[in-house]
């Protein structure tokens, strides 16, 4: 028998002999914990590498808890410092939320020299430059593609899969709970306290809801991926941001009659801004915001309902893509953690030495340049509740027109009382145009109030 090894006996065997485990520390055993825990427990019938991963030790807050979930004895700990700086470890996995300790976990891993997973978006908005900056001088990864979308693969999409192209704009439903409720609200005609209060009963929306329905969530993702896509850094501060509280019933309404759904969108996209001082174009700015908007129905985002996000990304070669999927809950979210790991353990597995990857770790060092929001120019809805006097729509017509604003339609259809309820949609203006417009008009003698104003998509 002839003794020497095919070549593929030899990787087989190969393969065989060096099963490397590479040992998983969990921060948190809450929803998206457990599904994480769940996938790389149930390793079957998935990619063959999960098969060289091992939960080692998971942190949470009470040991005595019931769980459901068959841990390997002894993983369990209460001591999550002890997990972030355990040499046995790494991989660490930070799936608690919130901004402390998370954070500061997250940095003890990686001065550690740990590679970080995490799915906090909150904690990467507010200190990713600090994260990065010890990652990259640490030689580790900071993989958070859980942070953004759920399940869906928008991160590595951004950092990898598009990286050919210059990014246009990234308009995303990027918060289900706000998707939900404002679905709710178009299908039902219903008020949005009425469907919060449901929506908090059904556990469709948190106890306290701020972060979701105020757009805070959303901007945070949003200042993610306008980084990824645009390759700078990004101040939340810089993030314009307003919530659905103010979206009435009757906005939806009008938005129905006339041919639109209101969706919270993120918006980041490249814009040019003239420079006060010399009136000389001041180079490529980033227009970034998060606001309700009307959205066409004929728009593929219009259609993206209940607890859905979506995210539409916009490339000078690939044109118009559009990722659709579950923004939330156990699965989801672990799918996207464990495909984090995975990228990691393959790096762990194919260099001896890891250097950083150009297209996994992220470099950049520089801020991106952030257009002030008077300067955007985009459509507008408002709607105005004036006295049913003649000359009221002239009035408005010749307000709008003396700050250079072209309506494309202005319509009376309802009457409140003895108000009159006067709607109109421009064309693209510039916002402080509009701005000083309504300025004018709220003082008219006419005008009882602006009941409301939204952008248009
Ligand atoms: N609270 C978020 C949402 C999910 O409602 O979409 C976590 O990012």
């Amino acid at each position: 028998m002839n003794a020497r090894l095919s070549y593929n006996d030899c990787r087989l065997e190969f393969q065989r002999v060096k099963v490397v485990a590479f040992k998983i520390g969990l921060l948190g055993l809450g929803t998206v914990g457990a599904g994480t825990a769940e996938i790389l427990l149930s390793p079957e019938s998935r990619h063959s590498l999960l098969q060289e991963l091992e939960i080692y030790r998971v942190g949470v807050r009470d040991i005595s808890r019931t769980r459901s979930l068959q841990l390997p004895e002894n993983v369990l700990t209460t001591d999550l410092e002890a997990i972030a700086t355990d040499p046995e470890v790494d991989i660490v996995v930070e799936l608690i939320g919130g901004l402390e300790p998370a954070r500061s976990l997250i940095l003890q891993a990686i001065a550690n020299g740990k590679h970080v997973v995490t799915a906090n978006k909150a904690v990467i908005a507010r200190y990713g430059n600090e994260i990065f900056d010890a990652a990259n001088a640490k030689g580790v990864y900071v993989m958070l593609e859980a942070a953004v979308g759920g399940g869906i693969p928008v991160i590595q999409t951004l950092k990898q899969s598009l990286g050919a192209n210059r990014i246009k704009s990234v308009t995303g439903i990027v918060n289900g709970t706000t998707n939900y409720i404002l679905t709710r609200m178009q299908t039902e005609g219903a008020d949005f306290a009425e469907v919060l209060a449901d929506a908090q009963q059904l556990g469709y929306a948190e106890a306290d809801p701020t972060a979701d329905v105020d757009g805070l969530d959303a901007a945070d993702k949003i200042a993610i991926l306008a980084s990824l896509a645009f390759g700078g850094r990004i101040k939340l501060a810089d993030v314009h941001c307003e919530g659905i509280r103010q979206v009435s019933a009757a906005d939806i309404d009008y938005a129905d009659k006339l041919g639109f759904v209101i969706k919270l969108l993120a918006i980041a996209q490249e814009t040019s801004q003239i420079s006060e001082q010399n009136g000389d174009a001041e180079g490529e700015l980033l227009s970034i915001r998060v606001h309700p908007t009307f959205v066409p129905k004929a728009h593929p985002l219009a259609s993206v309902n209940g607890v859905y996000n979506a995210i539409l990304v916009e490339g000078d070669a690939i044109g118009q893509l559009m990722l659709y999927g579950r923004g939330a809950g156990a699965g989801p979210t672990a799918s996207a953690v464990v495909s984090d790991i995975l990228n990691v353990a393959a790096i762990l597995k194919t260099e001896t030495v890891p250097i950083p990857h150009p297209l996994l770790s992220c470099s950049h060092q520089h801020y991106c340049k952030i257009a002030e929001m008077q300067e955007l120019v985009t459509r507008f809805y408002a709607r105005f509740l004036t006295g049913d006097t003649p000359g009221v729509i002239g009035k408005l017509g010749t307000c709008f027109g003396n700050h250079q604003v072209s309506l494309e339609s202005i319509v009376q259809t309802g009457i409140h009382g003895n108000l009159a309820e006067i709607v109109v949609v421009t064309h693209d203006v510039r916002e402080g145009n509009f701005q000083q417009a309504l300025d004018e008009i709220r003082a008219m003698e006419a005008v009882d109030s602006i009941a409301s104003t939204l952008r248009v998509l």
